[in-house]
């Protein structure tokens, strides 16, 4: 992203201090920060759609908010200021707040790589001035993070300034002391291999890609973990793999999200509530119809219908179901 213009960090290793009395709850054995406070956090969630991913870095920054951290939650699909509060009206917007920390969530809306540098530019800058810790949730991470090289408009083989947009902003950001959170929806062609290889948490959901297997493997040796696992695994169930080893956890609910969940569940009871009643209603309708349902559509039916979280989730599951095995 050469449009990011930050100073060059200070030298020196910065001491991580808040890390070292820091923890987060997943459910299982809380992660004790104090393992990260040289590294920083970087943390990817890899999961297909609707197996709770924002959920889990909405967890994460509610609990860094609750033990002093300013998060930051870059929304691409503007649905988290409904729970979180209205996104900042523009990047100096942003900046005041992040210098003046008395929001401990705010939210960036941004849809694409360009949308997005402004607000990269200033988290550098307050990081750079003010050390003081931050966390970024980058929701959706393949809009700004692309694996391979990709044809520009004039036929040249470049690597797009937006393509790589998240790639440096992981590395630039290390550098700075912010500690990050990304989502992928699978391990091959939507994130960058490097911030896999950077990521030092990585939550890792339900897999229904056997040919992953074979990459993921050598982590999983002598954990007692195969691809049946990982690819019986469910909403909100991840294999965490931290500092101290590789455990399968139960993810809360982010307390913003359950409290949307619990209120929906009393609306339109009369819809699918499970997977397999929205099966069964899913394959009455021709394919042709369901391959138009991408994600901002069935958001859209979802909250047009009243749809629980619930019911949403398990929608979606059965519907890339139907698709994945319709291809
Ligand atoms: N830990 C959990 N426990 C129970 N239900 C959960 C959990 N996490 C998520 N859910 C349910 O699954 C739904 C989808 O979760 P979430 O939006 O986090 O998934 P996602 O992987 O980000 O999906 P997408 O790829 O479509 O963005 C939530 O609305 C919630 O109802
Ligand atoms: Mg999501």
């Amino acid at each position: 992203m050469t449009a990011i213009a930050a100073p060059t960090p200070t030298r020196g290793v910065r001491k991580r201090t808040e890390m070292l009395s820091s923890s987060l709850d997943f459910g299982g054995e809380p992660i004790d920060l104090a393992d990260y406070a040289s590294t920083g956090l970087v943390s990817v969630a890899v999961a297909p759609r609707g197996l709770g991913k924002t959920n889990v870095g909405l967890v994460i920054a509610e609990q860094l908010a609750q033990q002093g951290w300013v998060s930051v939650l870059v929304d691409p699909e503007d649905e988290l200021g409904a729970l979180y509060g209205a996104p900042v009206t523009d990047a100096e917007d942003l900046r005041r707040r992040l210098v003046e920390r008395t929001d401990p969530i705010i939210v960036v809306s941004a849809h694409d790589a360009a949308e997005f540098v402004p607000y990269g530019q200033v988290m550098f800058e307050v990081a750079d001035e003010h050390r003081k810790p931050m966390f970024v949730m980058l929701d959706e991470g393949q809009l700004w993070s692309a694996p391979r090289k990709r044809k520009s408009s004039d036929g040249t083989n470049s690597l797009g300034e937006a393509t790589d947009a998240i790639n440096e902003f992981v590395e630039r950001g290390r550098k700075r002391c912010i500690d990050m959170f990304i989502t992928a929806l699978r391990y091959s062609g939507t994130l960058h291999r490097s911030i896999f290889t950077s990521a030092n948490l990585t939550l890792i959901g339900q897999q229904a890609d056997p040919t992953v297997w074979s990459s993921l493997a050598p982590q999983f040796r002598s954990s007692g973990i195969d691809f049946a696992d990982l690819q019986g695994l469910g909403t909100g169930e991840f294999i965490c793999l931290s500092r101290r080893g590789m455990e399968k956890v139960r993810m809360p609910m982010a307390g913003a999200l359950r409290d949307v969940a619990l209120k929906a569940r009393t609306v339109r009871r009369a819809l699918p509530s499970n997977f397999r009643q929205w099966d069964r209603a899913l394959r009455e309708i021709p394919t042709e119809r369901l391959d138009k349902l991408d994600a901002p559509v069935v958001h859209l039916l979802g909250a047009i219908a009243g749809l629980s979280a619930e019911q949403m989730a398990s929608g979606t599951r059965a519907l890339d179901d139907i698709l994945s095995t319709a291809e």
